[in-house]
């Protein structure tokens, strides 16, 4: 079977991390665990975006090497990544050569192939900002505003990329493939926008204007252009054009591309694929885009220069990588815009992790080593019981047709579904009072059983969302995780199970005002 491949966007590497780079990392990261646990083979690639103008400015106003700036800047994103327990296969860096060896052969096949030309632009240039602007960027009153500083009439060569050439086959190729974007919306939006594609990408930038980046092989007075750059990572690092083509080939298409709305248009859904297109993939070979909705804070959009800040590093340092990872996949409804809230982010560990599911596990043990040592007998199970399985079994299918679908969101509500109705066995079935009675004894080994057996499958559903947690859990209980493979069931206790000690694994946490900064946040 070919293997899961699913991306992420990389990150610009001008900046640290914010919330939003560490929720998209999660949310691909859930995604790939949980495919791992249906017993597929995962590619997991992300990574950061070393090149452009952004960066090469970053590292001038610092004085230092923009190689230097890169590398420093990347490695907040691995240790990041690192805490909250990112398990990529592949780290995309855009300065590697194998990577820039790969983009250079791609340049070189599509100039050959006369999908590239070289044309003079002539157009409004903003000095200050080193870029040229169109009339989206003139205010109210049609002139370009103060914070374009000088802007000068510029004649430019450059390089560019027959895009116009492809505007057809875009279009038939959305109207025959629906599911090309995930949510619908979203497909919906680039279809329109790309029915207004006109004139074609200029892929290079002259050096004397931008030195950082990947120099066309064909032009040495130019770079690459970083978007052109930075979408070939998707394939480069699968093993595309170099040593490893036979594992790229195994593996592409993507299943999916995660990225945020601002990204897919017309970057990830016009150029990637007239790029892919111009390279040769067929129609079959075009990747998927699941596209999520971004964090706020305060209803307004994060941005470190107005202070509007989320810092995800400061957030596990104050409450842990389990309620960080949880929150973010808990409350963000797949593709919709949600707002960053530390109550929220405590109200859903406390309350749902902890109070619910942690507190099944808790109750479960102890009353299975208190009444039974650990160790409940087999006994036959009353038709309660046996709905209470069934019903199990139904959340546990809900469950993965639900990840299938990338419906992260509802697949916990299902998890947590689950957790209630164990729960309320417990309060329904009351043990301590059956355990008051020799009559009821086997009834007391199945009650203790099925609870055992539904947390352990509640364990084995949010081993994707908080992997340290679940495996924490299934520590306790003394089993292994349910295979989510094939024909799956809720399993039975093995001969001479005994379960472990109950310790809390989701203390209670308290409000702390960690990670948010702007308007009225503590500086
Ligand atoms: N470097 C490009 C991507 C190149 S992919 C070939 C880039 N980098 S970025 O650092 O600006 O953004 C990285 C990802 O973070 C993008 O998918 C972007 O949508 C996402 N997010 C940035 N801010 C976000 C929020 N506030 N909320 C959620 N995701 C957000 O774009």
């Amino acid at each position: 079977m070919k293997p899961f491949f699913i991306t992420t966007a990389i990150d610009y590497t001008n900046a640290p991390p914010h919330i939003g780079h560490a929720y998209e990392k999660i949310l691909a990261d859930v995604l790939a665990r949980f495919q791992r646990l249906r017993g597929r083979e995962v590619f997991f690639l992300t990574g950061v975006d070393q090149h452009g103008q952004k960066v090469q400015q970053s590292a001038e106003r610092e004085g230092i090497a923009p190689q230097e700036f890169a590398d420093r800047v990347s490695e907040s994103f691995l240790s990041l990544w690192k805490t909250l327990g990112i398990s990529y296969d592949a780290w995309a860096a855009t300065t590697d050569p194998l990577h820039k060896a790969d983009v250079q052969s791609i340049l070189t096949d599509l100039k050959e192939r006369d999908w590239l030309y070289k044309a003079t632009y002539s157009g409004h240039y903003s000095v200050r900002q080193e870029q040229f602007l169109t009339d989206k960027e003139r205010g109210p009153d049609g002139e370009f505003g103060p914070e374009w500083g000088e802007v000068v009439l510029l004649d430019e060569e450059n390089w560019y990329f027959r895009l116009s050439k492809c505007s057809e086959w875009l279009l038939g190729f959305l109207d025959s493939h629906p599911g090309f974007v995930t949510p619908d919306f979203r497909q919906t939006e680039l279809r329109n926008a790309a029915s207004k594609i006109t004139g074609d990408l200029c892929i290079s930038r002259p050096k004397i204007r931008l030195a950082w980046g990947i120099e066309l092989p064909f032009d040495p007075g130019f770079v690459t252009y970083v978007w052109f750059d930075a979408l070939i990572n998707y394939i480069s690092f699968a093993g595309h054009g170099g040593s490893e083509q036979a594992a790229f080939e195994r593996r592409w298409p993507c299943d999916h591309h995660v990225i945020g709305k601002d990204i897919l248009i017309p970057a990830h859904g016009v150029y990637w694929p007239c790029m892919l297109h111009a390279m040769g993939f067929s129609d079959e070979q075009m990747p998927h885009l699941l596209v999520h909705g971004f964090w706020s804070l305060r209803g307004e959009k994060v941005s470190k220069s107005t202070g509007n800040v989320v810092d995800p590093t400061a957030l596990v340092a104050s409450y842990g990588t389990t309620a960080l990872r949880y929150y973010l996949m808990r409350d963000a409804v797949m593709g919709r815009d949600a707002d960053f809230s530390e109550e929220r982010l405590l109200l859903r560990h406390n309350t749902e992790l902890g109070n619910s599911l942690g507190n099944l596990v808790n109750r479960t043990l102890s009353m299975t080593r208190r009444y039974r040592e650990g160790s409940p007998k087999q006994a036959s199970l009353s038709e309660d019981l046996l709905a209470h399985r069934v019903a199990d079994l139904e959340s546990m299918r809900s469950f993965i047709v639900q990840m299938e679908a990338a419906q992260i969101h509802a697949a916990i509500e299902t998890m947590i579904d689950l957790v209630n109705r164990a729960n309320a066995l417990v309060d329904t079935s009351a043990p301590w009072k059956l355990a008051k009675d020799p009559e009821q004894a086997a009834r007391l080994d199945a009650v203790l059983t099925t609870l055992i057996l539904s947390a352990r499958a509640a364990a084995t559903l949010v081993l994707p969302i908080v992997p340290e947690a679940a495996a924490e859990i299934l520590r306790q209980i003394g089993l292994e995780a349910l295979p989510l493979i094939g024909e799956i069931g809720v399993g039975e206790l093995p001969e001479g199970y005994c379960c472990g000690e109950p310790t809390p694994v989701f203390p209670r946490l308290e409000l702390q005002g960690a990670g948010e900064g702007g308007a009225g946040a503590a500086a």
